[in-house]
C-alpha cells in the first residue's frame, strides 16, 4: 500500500485530525467530484480525504460523481481507499451504534454512471468482482479495530440501495432473504469504479438506525445523527490505528 485516501460519507465531512493540510481542485475527464481534496499528515501518514457527499453534505447518493471522485484520488497517486459510510442493520446482531467491515455487497442501485469502460474502447472490458473489497486493507482494518480494541462486525453483505428514501419495511425483508446484512445508499458503484482502476479499496460502516422495520417505530433523522456521531467516534479511532501500523 502506498498514498491513502479516506472517502468521508454522511456525519463526516472533514477529518480534524489532518495537520498542515491543503486543497487541490481536480477537474475529470468524468466532471467534477464532490468537492476539493483536503491532502495533509494524519498521525504521520499522508492522507487525501474527500468529503462524498460535499463539504455542506449536499448531494444525494444517486447525484454523487462515484466515477469523478475515483478518478481523482487516483489521479493524486492514492493506491488505497478506505470508505466510510453509514448504512442500517438488518442482521438482527447488527444494532445502531454498530461498526461493520462489509465483506460482500449486492447492488440494487439503478441510473447511475457506474463504468469508466463504456467509450472508445480497444475492446470490451470486464473486472472481476468476486471479492468487491481489498482483502488487505480489510484484513487492516480488522488489525486496527483490535489494536484499539473497538467492537466490531468482520464480515457482513451490504446491500445497495437508490436512496434518498430509505426502504419500505418489505424491502428490507427482501434484502434479507437475498442476504443483506445491511443497507446503504452509496456502496455502489464506488466499490465497483475502484476496482475498474486498480484501486485497493475497503468500507468501514457505522450503522446509524435499524433498517426499515427492524426498530419499534419509524426511523427518526435526529437519531441517525446522534449513532453517527458515536459511531464515528470509534471509527476515528481505527484511522489512527490503521495510519500508525503503516508508519
Ligand atoms: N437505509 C439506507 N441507507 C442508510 C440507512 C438505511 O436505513 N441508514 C443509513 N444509511
Amino acid at each position: 500500500m502506498t498514498g491513502i485516501a479516506i472517502i468521508g460519507g454522511s456525519g463526516l465531512y472533514q477529518l480534524d485530525a489532518l495537520e498542515n493540510s491543503r486543497t487541490e481542485t481536480v477537474s475529470t475527464p468524468y466532471g467534477e467530484p464532490s468537492d476539493a481534496l483536503t491532502i495533509g499528515s494524519m498521525h504521520g501518514e499522508s492522507v487525501v480525504f474527500l468529503a462524498r457527499h460535499g463539504t455542506a453534505h449536499t448531494l444525494p447518493p444517486h447525484r454523487v460523481n462515484y466515477r469523478a471522485n475515483l478518478w481523482a484520488l487516483k489521479h493524486m497517486g492514492v493506491d488505497t481507499v478506505i470508505s466510510v459510510c453509514a448504512v442500517g442493520g438488518i442482521r438482527a446482531s447488527i444494532r445502531a451504534g454498530t461498526i461493520i467491515v462489509p465483506d460482500q455487497i449486492i447492488d440494487y442501485t439503478w441510473g447511475r454512471e457506474h463504468t469508466l469502460y463504456e467509450q472508445d474502447l480497444a475492446e470490451v472490458t470486464h473486472i472481476d468482482f468476486t471479492e468487491p473489497y481489498c482483502a488487505e486493507l480489510r484484513q487492516a482494518l480488522l488489525a486496527a479495530a483490535a489494536a484499539a480494541a473497538i467492537e466490531i462486525v468482520p464480515g457482513a453483505t451490504y446491500g445497495a440501495t437508490q436512496g434518498p428514501r430509505l426502504e419500505t419495511a418489505a424491502e428490507i425483508n427482501r434484502m434479507e432473504k437475498d442476504g443483506c446484512d445491511i443497507v446503504g445508499m452509496t456502496g455502489m458503484p464506488e466499490a465497483s469504479l475502484a476496482r475498474e482502476l486498480g484501486l485497493c479499496y475497503a468500507a468501514v460502516a457505522v450503522s446509524a438506525n435499524d433498517a426499515a422495520g427492524r426498530g419499534t417505530g419509524p426511523i427518526e433523522m435526529d437519531a441517525i445523527k446522534r449513532w453517527l456521531e458515536s459511531g464515528l467516534r470509534g471509527v476515528k479511532l481505527i484511522l489512527q490505528q490503521l495510519l500508525q501500523a503503516r508508519r
